[in-house]
């Protein structure tokens, strides 16, 4: 039988997102229905509703989620009803080549429910990336849930279903920071700042924060960055070579997505270091640069798209760490909200005043 709940919709461009009844099919073949408990409020939500992604109104926003599995469809068999679970927007495969060659965000077989979810009057939802989760219950393909220890408090665990698992894997998967290293994160926000986190769990020696905003400079020493430095008044690409002995940061990471900050990424490595960009600049960005230096210096420029994250692999893990205090993923919670507030987290979002606002259920 088909569920009608509640959820947020965002109904043409620009439109303030509204609570609408959504009919939730039940799963069919290799599908599931998930009782939503948490969903942060991401970027790419608001650039949804501000039609940044593409026209296809209405969105069923959210997709940084975790809850419980309540039914599935013929052929599952990784996940069952009860399963406490955290959702991702890459149900990779694990068999592909991009797979085996550890590159799984380019799986060749990725998926996501093939029935749609509507409203009452049988308009079909566009699910933000294949999600959908600022809902009561949600349809996704069973491959897009993975099992994570309960002793987990939910506003915590969804956040690694986006943005929080692309910073800590920008550090650990794409960039390969490792004991000792020094690393350069620029831009603090909640990206940053897990990269930051995912530096220090790796053995990072020293990690100099950069953002133009001192409050953002605080929380990312909290976060565990050594150095920090505002970029507003201090030329960054300087002030990182001066705290790495003149010669750059071994691993340089972009979490902002704008022309002058790829290229103080760019300028602000170690010539054999390695740029990793996980800041996504808009279609008409573009980046001037001297081929001489492109070509004179070595190491590697690196796109980390998802933190490069392997679901079944990387969220159990770093749950585990939380949960042995190893690892603070609570720290990137500022606030909880209820269902209907998401358009005011937006604005939130927007001020540059929260890492993450989580909706509750
Ligand atoms: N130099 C340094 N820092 C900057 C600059 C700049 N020119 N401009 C903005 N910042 C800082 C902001 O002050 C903020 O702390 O970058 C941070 C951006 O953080 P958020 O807006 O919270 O964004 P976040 O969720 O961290 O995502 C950052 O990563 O995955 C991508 O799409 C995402 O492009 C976005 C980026
Ligand atoms: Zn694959
Ligand atoms: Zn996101």
């Amino acid at each position: 039988m088909a569920q009608e709940v509640r959820g947020v919709i965002a109904p043409a461009k620009d439109e303030p997102v509204r609570i609408e009844t959504v009919v939730v099919p039940d799963p069919g073949p290799g599908e599931a229905v998930v009782r939503i408990q948490a969903c942060g409020v991401c970027h790419t939500d608001l650039h949804y509703k501000q039609g940044g992604i593409n026209d296809d109104f209405p969105f069923l926003l959210g997709h940084e989620a975790a809850g419980v599995v309540e039914s599935v469809g013929d052929g599952v068999s990784d996940v069952a009803p009860g399963d406490f679970v955290i959702l991702n927007w890459r149900a990779v495969c694990g068999k592909c080549r991009a797979c085996l060659r550890g590159r799984p965000w380019y799986c060749f077989d990725t998926h996501n429910a093939r029935q749609k979810m509507t409203l009452t009057d049988g308009t079909e939802l566009s699910p933000a990336l294949g999600i959908g989760a600022f809902i009561e219950k949600t349809l996704v393909a069973a491959g897009q849930c993975t099992k994570v220890d309960p002793a987990v408090a939910p506003e915590v665990a969804g956040l690694l279903g986006c943005g929080v698992m692309a910073g800590i894997g920008a550090a650990i998967n794409t960039g390969n920071v490792g004991r000792g290293d020094s690393v350069a994160v620029i831009g603090c926000g909640g990206v940053g700042d897990a990269a930051i986190a995912g530096s220090r769990l790796a053995g990072a020696a020293r990690i100099i924060a950069v953002d133009i905003d001192d409050r953002k400079l605080e929380l990312a020493r909290s976060m565990g960055a050594t150095h920090t430095v505002n970029s507003r008044t201090t030329d960054p690409v300087e002030a990182i070579r001066e705290l790495t002995g003149g010669f750059g940061a071994d691993v340089v990471i972009e979490a902002v997505g704008r022309p002058e900050t790829y290229k103080q990424a760019f300028y602000a490595r170690d010539l054999a270091g390695t740029v990793v960009l996980v800041g996504v600049p808009t279609p008409e960005m573009k980046l001037e640069l001297p081929l001489l230096d492109v070509f004179g210096r070595g190491g590697a420029l690196k796109s980390s798209w998802y933190g490069d994250c392997l679901p079944s692999r990387d969220f159990p893990m770093l749950i585990d760490l939380h949960l042995q205090g190893r690892l603070d993923l609570g720290a990137f919670v500022t606030e909880t909200i209820q269902l209907d507030e998401v358009e005011k987290a937006f604005e939130r979002m927007h001020r540059g005043d929260v890492l993450r606002s989580v909706v509750v259920l």
